[in-house]
């Protein structure tokens, strides 16, 4: 039995209203994204992302077919809404983070995306084509990073979204590096035509492992070749960094309009923040494992999330580290966590999540480095790195001097991706009976990402 009722309708308990205007590739643009991640990006990650910096924050991938026959069910207590399989949530998200998520598809076919985009429109802000997953599963099926070398099909998905989408909806593509620069340009110039607002680059090949260093230095080509398009398109890096303060780096080597970092994010989804959280067992983890319960996030899911932390240490013993992740590796439910979490208060966490978010929207935090900002742009002369950083980050930036650092933060941690899989069913869902024949498609979500 669910825990509670869910309506197909929508919250009872309506969000403060908040200014849905559509998203332009300037929204793309001095932005540092949480990347799509399988599993790893979850609603409690995006949240927190979105409360520690992030300008937007992208879903994990699903494939075309796995959400067209999903019911859409809204928790009245939570706002949370889930879109149910016959036996798992494919998906959940939460109205608070609508303006500042971007969608993500898996789709070779221009109709089933389309589709696919229809099902979810009304929860999100923009819609993303996976065109980067090498993983067989994914290439076998033409998705994925299959579709770099048919360009045609890639383009006819993209532009059938944006003809499909209505005008608030925007479109735009993940993609890899091809083996040549002169193939990739080529590639870029084709989808730069489709009318999507921002592109990603995963600066990896397809044959390329992740624990191969990213080629960011490719981008810069890359990005003055779409500047000279002169059609504003926004383009995004992706791969090796490690957060915010590192974001100014990559910007500083590839020109790249805005950063989405996928790994760093996974491991600390403070990180976007230019005062990431540190011991993360005593800090996040708590919080973490509250606004989980309160969201009612599937247990297994939560607990695959939070075992992928891994913060800097500043007064955390490792000792007493270990005694935490031993008792993590245990615990079979919430229940078997008060110890970590101490009293209850998830709904309070969601709350200052909201405040924050709304206080402080995140699609207006910009990353300017004191080299391309201007104060034009920022409104206001700006003399200092304090002034600078005041304004970019109003509500953490309380005292700043001239000494702001520049440099990768220490102890920020690039692990192996685990292998991943579609998220799991709310702990509260229980299969209301089987959906009429055909109407669940078996089409797996990834298990391994990009
Ligand atoms: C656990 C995990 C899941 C991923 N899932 C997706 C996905 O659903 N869609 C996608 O385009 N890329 C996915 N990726 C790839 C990342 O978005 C990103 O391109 C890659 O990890 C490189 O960025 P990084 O160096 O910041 O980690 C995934 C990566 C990881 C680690």
């Amino acid at each position: 039995m669910s825990r509670r009722p869910h309506s197909p309708e929508c919250s009872p308990r309506p969000q403060k209203k908040q200014k849905q205007d559509r998203l332009t590739s300037e929204n793309y643009k001095n932005g540092v994204f949480l990347a799509p991640m399988v599993r790893s990006g979850a609603l409690p990650t995006r949240l927190f992302a979105l409360k520690h910096g992030a300008t937007m924050v992208w879903g994990p991938e699903i494939v075309d077919k796995a959400i067209l026959h999903a019911k859409r069910e809204v928790d009245p207590v939570t706002g949370v809404v889930s879109y149910n399989g016959v036996s798992r949530a494919i998906w959940t998200t939460h109205p608070v983070e609508k303006p500042h998520l971007i969608y993500q598809i898996g789709s070779a076919d221009p109709e089933l995306a389309v589709q696919a985009a229809r099902t979810v429109m009304q929860d999100v802000s923009g819609i993303d084509l996976n065109c980067g997953c090498p993983k067989p599963f994914s290439t076998h099926s033409g998705m994925g990073a299959a579709l770099l070398t048919n360009p045609d099909l890639l383009c006819s998905i993209l532009t059938a979204l944006r003809k499909a989408m209505p005008e608030q909806i925007s479109v735009s593509a993940k993609i890899r590096l091809l083996p040549s620069q002169e193939d990739t340009l080529k590639l870029v110039e084709r989808i730069c035509g489709t009318g999507i607002c921002a592109l990603t680059v995963h600066c990896r090949t397809r044959n390329m492992r992740d624990k191969e260093r990213a080629m960011i230095e490719r981008l810069k080509e890359i990005v003055q070749f779409v500047e000279g398009l002169g059609k504003g398109i926004a383009v995004v890096e992706n791969g090796d960094c490690q957060g915010w303060e590192d974001a100014k780096r990559v910007r500083e080597v590839t020109g790249a309009h805005s950063v989405m970092i996928a790994r760093a994010g996974e491991a600390n989804p403070t990180c976007f923040s230019d005062e990431p959280l540190l011991d993360l067992d005593k800090t996040l983890l708590p919080s973490y494992l509250r606004l989980s319960r309160y969201l009612d996030n599937n247990w297994s899911l939560t607990k695959f999330c939070v075992t992928q932390f891994k913060g800097g240490r500043v007064n955390i013993k490792k000792a007493e580290s270990i005694k935490t992740r031993q008792m993590l590796a245990q615990a079979k439910g919430y229940e078997s966590t008060t110890e970590l979490v101490g009293e209850w208060t998830g709904e309070d966490e969601m709350k200052r999540i909201i405040e924050t978010i709304e206080s402080n929207p995140p699609r207006l935090r910009r990353l300017q480095t004191l080299e391309c900002a201007s104060n034009e742009e920022l409104g206001m002369p700006l003399s200092t790195p304090a002034a600078m950083a005041s304004v970019i980050f109003p509500s953490v930036v309380s005292s700043c001097d001239e000494d702001i650092s520049y440099t990768t933060p220490q102890n920020t941690q690039n692990p192996e991706p685990p292998s991943s899989c579609a998220p799991f069913l709310p702990n509260s869902f229980q299969s209301k009976g089987p959906l009429p024949a055909k109407s669940d498609p078996v089409t797996p979500t990834p298990t391994v990402a990009v």
